[in-house]
């Protein structure tokens, strides 16, 4: 062959790899309304800063005439890019070859990127549209994954890991994803399960539909596997790019720091009115965090989960800040067992990647009842605890209304090391709301009481006697409990100077191996 002709070889070879399995299957992938893998690569990545790798990698099968059926390339597009000029390694299944199923080649194509963000520090985005093991390799598939497995295990809490689920992804496909930080599914055309609908019909006789038993609503607000939920690929793209945006690149780094227009200590008076009289009322919490946030924005994470409590990342003064708020507005903002563990990952990313976490506390306590026990919210409410008392994050609590009982320890009191702890004054700090203390307290009293209005008055007036004691914050800030008392109106300036005061903050726990949190 001349040596003109080796570059037209060249050109040729990348050009038949571009196509994946063919036209044919890509024209199917476009039909169910899906991008390509390296379509998905170019949306997310800025323009033209994609090096691919591994191009030329083909699978090494030789059982049921695999050996005859051969693309460039095997079914995983990867390689490099940047986010806003950021470096991050991506790998994207290319769902028309072979379904996107995991070969041991393809396996070790994705390795290779997930080694190289770790030596240099950077993010992996991975995109999965998968089959889940290729079923014609067999064990080399089960051993591609584990060895997948593990760079995960070994990347977290080292560099961020972000999942796109964009297809149907069965098996090993679900386990990856599991294992990094943010899941995110696609309204539409996006699955995950460990068995297919078919498997679970044959092995429990189960008549369950794709959708029902693993689209982006069951993940998205039922298990909780998913932390985001777009209406299509092209919103979920651009969400991973500001997801990046509130991250550092690793574990070593600082998130980038933003110009900020939004006047630091701009007032908000209707933060002073926000709180109803009826301590029963619930609020929007959410309106609170949009207007102390630095121009209203603000990125929830798990949004359709647990919705009793708020994740999710906004900035203040320009620095990324994570945000944990009870919610009022839904289920009074009581802790239970999915909103504990959905605040305790979310407290444990912002600790392992240096995001200071801002806590927003109206809680009247945990979930009673056998349903809860039953379900371990021991172990769950312990995991809260656990994720705030480790953090060496800068960490700053206010307290807006109630923090009743073991809620209030868990929700970053100044005894797990919080920081700065403010209370607005209609804050309630106490072991429990009126009506159940005098329940407890008085309760032979009351029940000896015969006449109804002598019974009337007398709880009415031991409960306002307690809230007179206690429904307030000047008990706990009489013990230094709470730092300060604060107005309202002046939270967003008064968290931005506690943090700025914390930047050089530096507490170093115990050398461990690692903890033992209660999983
Ligand atoms: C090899 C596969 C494949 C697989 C799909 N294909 N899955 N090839 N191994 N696992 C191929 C199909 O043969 C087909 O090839 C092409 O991909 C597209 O698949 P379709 O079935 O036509 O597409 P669709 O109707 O959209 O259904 C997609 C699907 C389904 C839901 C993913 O293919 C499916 O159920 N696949 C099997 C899922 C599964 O059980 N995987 C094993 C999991 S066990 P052609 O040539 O026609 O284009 C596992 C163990 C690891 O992963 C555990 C580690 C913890």
């Amino acid at each position: 062959m001349e040596n003109k002709d080796k570059v037209k070889n060249l050109i040729d070879l990348r050009a038949e790899a571009k196509l994946g399995g063919g036209e044919k299957r890509i024209a199917s992938q476009h039909a169910k309304g899906k991008f390509t893998a390296r379509e998905r690569i170019d949306m997310l990545l800025d323009e033209g800063s994609f090096e691919e790798l591994d191009m030329f990698v083909t699978h090494r099968c030789y059982n049921f005439g695999l050996e005859k059926e051969k693309y460039l390339g095997d079914g995983v597009v990867t390689g490099h890019g940047t986010i806003d000029g950021r470096t991050v390694y991506v790998f994207a299944q290319d769902f028309t070859v072979f379904g996107g199923s995991l070969s041991e080649t393809m396996a070790l194509k994705i390795c290779k990127v997930m080694d190289m963000a770790m030596k240099m520090g950077c993010p992996v985005i991975g995109i999965n549209d998968s089959g889940g093991a290729r079923i014609q390799e067999g064990v080399t598939s089960l051993a591609g994954y584990a060895e997948i497995f593990e760079r995960n295990i070994l990347a977290s809490g080292v560099v961020p890991q972000i999942s796109a689920i964009f297809g149907p992804c069965a098996g090993g496909a679900v386990y990856s994803p599991a294992l990094t930080d943010f899941v995110m599914m696609t309204e539409e055309n996006s699955y995950m399960f460990v068995t297919g609908p078919k498997v679970v019909k044959s092995v429990t006789g189960e008549d369950i539909s794709t959708e029902d038993l693993g689209g982006a609503d069951v993940h998205a607000g039922k298990s909780g596997v998913s932390h985001f939920k777009v209406e299509n690929e092209e919103e979920g793209l651009m969400m991973i790019r500001k997801l990046l945006s509130y991250l550092p690149q690793n574990n070593l780094e600082e998130a980038p720091i933003f110009d900020n227009n939004d006047p630091i200590d701009r007032l908000e008076d209707s933060l002073n009115e926000i709180i109803p009289d009826n301590p029963n009322t619930p609020y929007d919490m959410k309106n609170v965090i949009h207007t102390i946030v630095d121009n209203g924005e603000f990125l929830e994470v798990h949004r359709n989960y647990a919705r009793n409590i708020i994740v999710g990342f906004a900035r203040f003064n320009g620095v990324s800040t994570g945000i944990v708020a009870n919610q009022p507005n839904f289920l009074a903002g009581v802790l239970d067992c999915d909103s504990s563990r959905k605040a305790a990952r979310f407290v444990r990313f912002c600790d392992a990647f240096n995001i200071p976490i801002l806590t927003l506390v109206d809680v009247p306590g945990f979930l009673p009842g056998s349903g809860q026990e039953y379900a371990g919210i021991i172990t769950h409410g312990a995991k809260l605890m656990f994720a705030y008392g480790e953090a060496t994050v800068p960490k700053v609590t206010i307290t807006l209304r109630k923090s009743y009982g073991g809620a209030h320890d868990v929700m970053s009191c100044k005894q797990l090391r919080g920081d700065f702890n403010y209370a607005w004054p209609t804050a309630e700090i106490a072991v429990m709301g009126a009506s159940g203390a005098i329940e407890v307290l008085e309760g032979r009293t009351i029940s000896s009481m015969n006449d109804p209005e002598e019974k009337a008055q007398f709880i009415a007036e031991k409960v306002a006697d307690y809230n007179e004691k206690f429904a307030n914050p000047y008990m706990a800030a009489s013990y230094g409990y709470i730092d300060d008392v604060i107005e309202p109106r002046n939270t967003r300036f008064r968290v931005i100077r506690a943090f700025q005061a914390l930047q050089t903050k530096k507490v170093v726990n115990p050398l461990k191996k690692h903890c033992n949190i209660p999983l």
